[in-house]
């Protein structure tokens, strides 16, 4: 069986080849390979699931289009990705709710862990308004693209040609092998999504 995790980062899962083109991580990836490397070491319609944690946000539009398109090709018919992602909704949520009360707070759910508020000190840095925030916070890790469900299932059925589009809830899968692989702590601010060839 072959199961792929794209850009893995430090997080490997068990059984798995944890992918990532960085040499920074410990532990390293099983593969240094770049997703956007035309010529994938995979055969054409031989992986059976890869997932994708905080991965395709990093790229515009164009190239998470060709990425998908390799996805679907590596993998087998019936073969499953499962990818998560922020969600826009999510943020446009925490927006409307910090514009409401007027205040611009570290504390707020925009920046949610220790994490973040720590980086947030360390910075020095002063925001003006809640959109402000936002976006210092969302750019700082490189992100690019940012998905509600709706705009990922278009991408995935119309864009690449993904059958079977599933919104999951987090750690949960029909598929077996999908089950309990996401690292994060709550489903508020990520979409769980499911696509099969
Ligand atoms: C935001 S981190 C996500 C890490 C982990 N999957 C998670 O859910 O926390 C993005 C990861 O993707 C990797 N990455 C970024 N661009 C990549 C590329 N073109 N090919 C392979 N890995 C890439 C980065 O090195 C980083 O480890």
């Amino acid at each position: 069986m072959i199961k792929l995790n794209f850009g893995c980062g430090p997080f490997h899962l068990d059984g798995w080849t944890n992918v990532d083109y960085q040499n920074k991580w410990e532990p390293a990836p099983d593969l240094h390979f770049n997703v956007q490397n035309p010529e994938y070491p995979w055969e054409k319609n031989s992986v059976d699931f890869i997932y994708a944690s905080h991965l395709l946000s990093l790229f515009w539009e164009s190239d998470i289009l060709d990425i998908l398109r390799q996805w679907h090709s590596i993998l087998k018919p019936g073969g499953v990705l499962r990818i998560v992602e922020p969600n826009f909704e999510w943020f446009l949520d925490q927006y409307f709710k910090k514009s409401e009360t007027g205040k611009v707070v570290f504390e707020s759910s925009v920046l949610k862990t220790k994490r973040d508020l720590d980086d947030v000190r360390r910075s020095g840095k002063q925001f003006y308004t809640p959109a402000h925030q936002f976006q210092w916070d969302y750019n700082r890790w490189g992100h690019k693209f940012l998905f509600d469900s709706e705009t990922l299932e278009a991408f995935l059925r119309k864009g690449v040609g993904f059958s079977g589009v599933k919104h999951c809830a987090i750690n949960l899968s029909p598929h077996k092998g999908l089950n309990n692989i996401d690292r994060q702590r709550s489903s508020g601010g990520e979409l769980f999504v499911e696509a099969v060839k």
